[in-house]
This record gives structure tokens, C-alpha cells and sequence, in this order.
């Protein structure tokens, strides 16, 4: 089906470029004099004009969002908050803690009783590669846990646990802290970095060995980490925030944003 969209029509690419926040538009066309910019798949010239809306485009690979109403934001969820859209029994919900409009909804979920970041958005690109299983995003958690681990449990959080819907992958775990005097064994922190996400794997893991999850929080999210946001605060993501998750759909790190 044609449409009537040609490539003189449109905006000029420097200018999408800078709107979305990758660079000024002295910068933009450098990258695409530089032939880091790909429209269509294609390596751009400078002149061309793209409809932000329906082009893809990318720098060095990874798309740049040009399409001015996506949003995303990075929210800390509080204990007691549901990450689904709606809830029938009426419990509260990510997305009443955040601007109604444009309607968001969460990239994965976490645990009614799990705490920590989470990103709603409205761009289903991303989303759908965030929860691909086979991207892989890595997912750093801080378990508070009943007891202290030993060094032999804390490899066979990392090797690999037997749960009732198959062994864990490996996983990178480590002893953040203990407090040997709280309670009858005291207890620790210990970070576990997934890249699997199954329904409450991180307590059943834990639980699996001995030391049940007394309270969860997700600290990381592939590149995205914030520990000054409160629970239920939010911001939204910078450019280059997301310009770095995709990236890490991707298997990529990006140390600049161009
Ligand atoms: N693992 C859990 O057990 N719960 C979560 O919410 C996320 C990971």
C-alpha cells in the first residue's frame, strides 16, 4: 500500500535528532556526516527528512526514541503496590502513582510484597526486548535475608538451585552485609543478579537454601540504577537512559550517548 510518503517530506534529521535529546543539531550532523546514523536501516546523508512518527532510526546501531509521545519512567514501587494495570480486587497500582496521561503500563513485574525499580512506559518496542526472555537484561536485587550464608550456599545461589519448575541459570550473588545479632540467627543482605525472571524467583531461591526473603528490592534494572528515589517517587528516564537499555537489549553498553 503507498501512503505518498517520500523522503523530501518531513523533518530535517539533525532536527529529530536534537528534539529527541541525543545532541545539539551542530552535533547531529556530524553523526551523520559521520555515518553513524541509519534510517530505515540505511546510512543517512545529511539532508534527508524523516517522519519521526514511522522512521527508524539509530545511532551506531541503537534506535534513537524520536517519537515525541513515548514516555518512560523509572519508578521506585513500594511494598503493598500492584505492577499490574488494574487490580480486581482493588489494591493500589504502579500506575496510579504516576501521570495518568498518556496511559503506561509496567515492563515486567514485581512481587505485590517487592519493593524497588520498575519502568512504565508507553512504548511497546522497548517493552516487548525488555521482556524477551532472550535479551537477557540483567536484574539486580538486594534480599534481606533470615540467617547469614555460607560461602557453599552462596555458590549454589550462584551455580544453580532446584526449583519446582527446573535448576536456576547462573546467577551472580554475593554478601552485601550481615547482622549476626538480629534475631535467632541473625540476618544479611545478599545481592542476586538475574537474568532469568520467573514468578518469585529471587525468595524461592533464597528459600531453597535455607534463607527465606524477609524483605526484596530491586536495585538495578540492565544500566538503570537510582538510589535516591523514595519509594513511590518517580521520574521520568533521560535519553540516554534509554538509548542505554536498549542498548542492553542488544547486548551492547554504551559509554556515551554520541
Ligand atoms: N524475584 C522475586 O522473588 N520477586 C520479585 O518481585 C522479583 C524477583
Amino acid at each position: 500500500m503507498t501512503t505518498g510518503h517520500t523522503e523530501s517530506d518531513g523533518e530535517r534529521l539533525q532536527k529529530v535528532l536534537a528534539r529527541a535529546g541525543l545532541a545539539s543539531r551542530r552535533r547531529a550532523e556530524e553523526l551523520i556526516v559521520a555515518g553513524r546514523i541509519r534510517v530505515n536501516g540505511e546510512v543517512a546523508v545529511l539532508g534527508r527528512r524523516v517522519d519521526p512518527g514511522r522512521d527508524t532510526i539509530e545511532l551506531d546501531g541503537v534506535r534513537v526514541v524520536s517519537d515525541t509521545t513515548l514516555v518512560h519512567y523509572l519508578l521506585n514501587k513500594p511494598r503493598g503496590v500492584m505492577s499490574t494495570s488494574s487490580d480486581p480486587e482493588g489494591r493500589p497500582t504502579v500506575v496510579e502513582l504516576v501521570p495518568a496521561e498518556p496511559r503506561v503500563f509496567s515492563v515486567g513485574r514485581l512481587d505485590l510484597d517487592t519493593e524497588g525499580l520498575i519502568v512504565l512506559t508507553n512504548d511497546g518496542e522497548l517493552a516487548h526486548r525488555l521482556m524477551h526472555p532472550s535479551h537477557g537484561v540483567e536484574k539486580e536485587y538486594y534480599a534481606e535475608v533470615d540467617g547469614v550464608p555460607t560461602p557453599a550456599t552462596l555458590r549454589r545461589l550462584r551455580e544453580g538451585v532446584e526449583l519446582d519448575d527446573g535448576i536456576t541459570a547462573p546467577a551472580k550473588v554475593r554478601l552485601v552485609d550481615q547482622q549476626p545479632g538480629s534475631g535467632v540467627r541473625g540476618s544479611s543482605i545478599v545481592a542476586v543478579i538475574l537474568h532469568e525472571g520467573r514468578k518469585r524467583q529471587v525468595r524461592r531461591m533464597c528459600a531453597a537454601v535455607g534463607h527465606p526473603v524477609e524483605r526484596l528490592v530491586r536495585v538495578r534494572i540492565g544500566p538503570i540504577a537510582d538510589r535516591s528515589l523514595t519509594p513511590g517517587q518517580w521520574r521520568p528516564l533521560s535519553t540516554a537512559e534509554v538509548r542505554a537499555l536498549d542498548a542492553a537489549t542488544q547486548g551492547k553498553v554504551l559509554n556515551d550517548a554520541g
